[in-house]
């Protein structure tokens, strides 16, 4: 992975970065350290290099063992129960997966992330007449979306294949000891994965909270540790500031945010990676957003949103900033076809790559947007694989740490979300 601030210098001066490095260096520590706020919830901090072999052969096999039995394997969670795994799959799968009528893994469909009654009558009558396994995912096991979902699931299993067949068809991801999901899943002799008690849910995706789900689906965990761990080497605490990339990050995301630049814009060229800026905007979100500071972090996809959003990022109110996530290689080649007659002009790109063509319209974008006044960070990886998605997600859960204790933020907790569920259990005269 590759990270370059070039095009926000136009914005921020060498030395107001330079300011920060103290700073940077200081929040890399509290997290080492475990000496700044929220400092129970650190136990991301180490997780790739600590998961054990037997740990990984453990998910393995109980995602082979669902791969065998069920053809749809319903992942039931919200929020940092259900993002992660969400965007590793979908960065990591054929872009037309669910029209793919053989497949040797089973299809991963997500839900219980909505309380919309649509979603779940649709899911259920999609699920008609195929085997159906379940992985429930909930730390607390009474977040609402997911327990309604979960209840759902469960009779739906029990009435297709009896109860001591649905044992083996459920898997709860859980906390170790307590919560309404542990004594669900003890009662009924569900197989069981434990969400570590200093692992929050937006930073959970290398726990079996986002390994089990990808292994499902058929991608290779181990190489995605790896990424992860290698990363955790690479922004270590004896990396000093000018190597490490994720003091980097963090120090020009305060920086520019210093000069008034309120919304950082995860942009991609590959809708592959549409989810994990999903994924990315709730950890940064949830992390930064509070105490009435934060920069907000919003997402687009292009060249798609260059015909829609495009227009506000090159002429809106100059209060953004763009951290653009480039891919090197494609995976497959394709390329224009040359047409004799021409009527569509295009044969200015004739036999080019499509990719060429995406790079053109990246590099392009990029001028433009700098030009137009919104400091560019660009982060790249040689092609997207398991490992370059271990890297980008140790790099961006580091980078968000130091963030969030530069700002001066607990990045750890997250008590904005509760307001709205107060309201909704009062409506609901809970
Ligand atoms: O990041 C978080 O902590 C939240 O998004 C939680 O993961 C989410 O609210 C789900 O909670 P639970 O796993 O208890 O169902």
């Amino acid at each position: 992975m590759k990270l370059s601030i070039e095009n926000i210098r136009k914005f921020v001066s060498d030395d107001e970065i330079a300011a920060l490095k103290a700073n940077a260096e200081q929040s890399l520590k509290m997290l080492h350290d475990k000496t700044g706020e929220g400092n129970d919830f650190l136990g991301w901090v180490n997780l790739p290099s600590q998961i054990t072999e037997s740990e990984i052969d453990d998910i393995q096999a109980t995602a082979d063992k669902v791969a065998k039995l069920a053809d749809f394997a319903v992942v039931i969670g919200i929020g940092g129960s259900y993002l992660g795994a969400k965007a590793v799959i979908e960065a990591l799968s054929h872009s037309f997966v669910n029209f793919k009528t053989e497949k040797k893994h089973p299809h991963v469909i997500f839900a219980g992330q909505n309380i919309s009654e649509d979603y779940a009558f649709e899911l259920f009558e999609t699920l008609k007449g195929h085997s159906v396994a379940a992985i429930v995912i909930s730390k607390s096991g009474t977040t609402v979306e997911p327990a309604i979902t979960f209840r759902l699931i469960k009779k739906y299993i029990e009435d297709a294949c009896g109860i001591e067949e649905a044992r083996e068809r459920i898997v709860a991801v859980t906390d170790k000891a307590r919560g309404a999901m542990n004594t669900i899943a003890r009662k009924n002799g569900y197989k069981m994965f434990v969400i570590p008690d200093d692992v929050g849910g937006r930073f959970s995706v290398l726990t079996p909270v986002g390994l089990l789900p990808v292994a499902i689906a058929g991608f290779d965990i181990k190489k995605l540790v790896k990424g992860a761990a290698d990363m955790e080497k690479a922004t270590d605490v004896n990396i000093a500031f000018e190597q490490n990339q994720a003091c980097i990050y963090a120090a020009a995301r305060n920086a520019l945010y210093g000069k008034g630049k309120n919304v950082e814009i995860l942009a991609n060229f590959n809708p592959k990676l549409h989810s994990l800026a999903e994924w990315w905007k709730q950890l940064y979100g949830e992390s930064e957003g509070k105490n009435g500071k934060g920069i907000f972090p919003a997402s687009v996809d292009f060249t798609t949103d260059l015909h829609s959003l495009g227009q506000y990022i090159q002429d809106g109110k100059r209060m953004l900033f763009e951290t653009v996530l480039s891919v090197e290689n494609p995976k497959h080649e394709f390329a224009v076809p040359a047409d004799e007659e021409n009527i569509d002009g295009l044969n200015f790109v004739a036999n080019k790559r499509i990719d060429e063509i995406n790079k053109c319209a990246e590099a392009g974008t990029v001028l433009a947007h700098v030009d137009g006044g919104v400091p560019n960070i660009h982060i790249s990886v040689p092609e997207i694989s398991e490992y370059s998605i271990g890297q980008l997600i140790y790099f961006f859960e580091k980078a968000c740490g130091i963030s969030g204790y530069m700002l001066g933020v607990n990045p750890f907790d997250q008590p904005g979300v509760e307001a709205y569920k107060k309201n909704m259990f009062r409506l609901l005269g809970k």
